[in-house]
């Protein structure tokens, strides 16, 4: 089942503004571009703001989430009718050839089952064509992200064109090993509401990563940093041969 924060209409219609800078989406359309990528899959697509930016580009997009509600903040944007959005995961999609499967935003942190985790890079997988790249980033578990999840460094008040002032915070719920679950709270000014948000992510080592894909057959070729956050994110370059 999705997070409320992805999966509830109120909270994902609010997804984008409450987060407005995709500064990190930058190197994934450089590289989309490096590569020469016409087709790409996007999984874990939410609200669709890196595969509306793709079709913006004249690239084919498929964009595909778990969270009903994200899909549909994504289909009912300008241009959305140019992406084929699909609600399910990667480990059950429709046939596909394409040039790059991406997982922005952290996405493969919050694909949390082992089974879960492995089908979704079998069906990448599946989806490229021979020489087609992965690419997909994760947060590197030695920088201690969750020590920033607590109410007294996430509180904000944000004001939303046509929503009113929305209050929100997150806090830390519980570290257990590789799984760290947080809960976001999301208040609405206008009618009161509030409304939380569990979610569990867990947070892979790089050499963990590098095992589950050379497992599934992809080749390995870089493991870079997040230019807009630098020294905290693993980011992966696979190809399938
Ligand atoms: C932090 S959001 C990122 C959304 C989007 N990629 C972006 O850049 O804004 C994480 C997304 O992962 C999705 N997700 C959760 N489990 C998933 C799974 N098994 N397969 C694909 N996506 C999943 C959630 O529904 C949510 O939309």
């Amino acid at each position: 089942m999705a997070d409320e924060l992805f999966g509830h209409p109120r909270l994902a219609a609010i997804y984008d503004p409450l987060d407005p800078d995709r500064g990190d989406l930058d190197a994934y359309l450089r590289l989309a571009g490096q590569l020469g990528a016409r087709q790409v899959l996007d999984v874990g697509c939410g609200t669709g703001v890196f595969a509306l930016l793709l079709a913006d580009r004249g690239i084919e997009v498929v964009g595909v989430d778990p969270a009903r509600a994200s899909v549909e903040v994504a289909r009912g944007k300008p241009g959305g009718d140019r992406v084929r959005w699909i609600c399910g995961d990667a480990t059950a999609l429709p046939p596909l050839q394409v040039d790059l499967v991406t997982m922005t935003a952290n996405v493969a942190q919050a694909i949390v089952a082992p089974h879960t985790w492995q089908g979704t890079l079998k069906g990448a997988y599946e989806a490229l064509r021979p020489g087609g790249h992965l690419v997909f980033e994760t947060r590197d578990p030695a920088r201690r992200a969750w020590e920033e999840w607590n109410r007294a460094a996430s509180h904000r008040v944000t004001e939303i064109p046509g929503v009113g002032a929305v209050e929100t915070w997150l806090e830390l719920v519980e570290v257990s090993g590789p799984l760290v679950t947080f809960r976001g709270t999301y208040v609405f000014a206008a009618d009161g509401r509030r409304f939380t948000s569990d979610s569990t992510l867990r947070f892979r080592e790089r050499q963990e990563i590098e095992a589950d894909l050379t497992a599934q057959g992809y080749l390995l070729h870089d493991v870079r940093d997040a230019p807009d956050r630098p020294g905290r994110e693993f980011v992966f370059v696979a190809q399938r041969p």
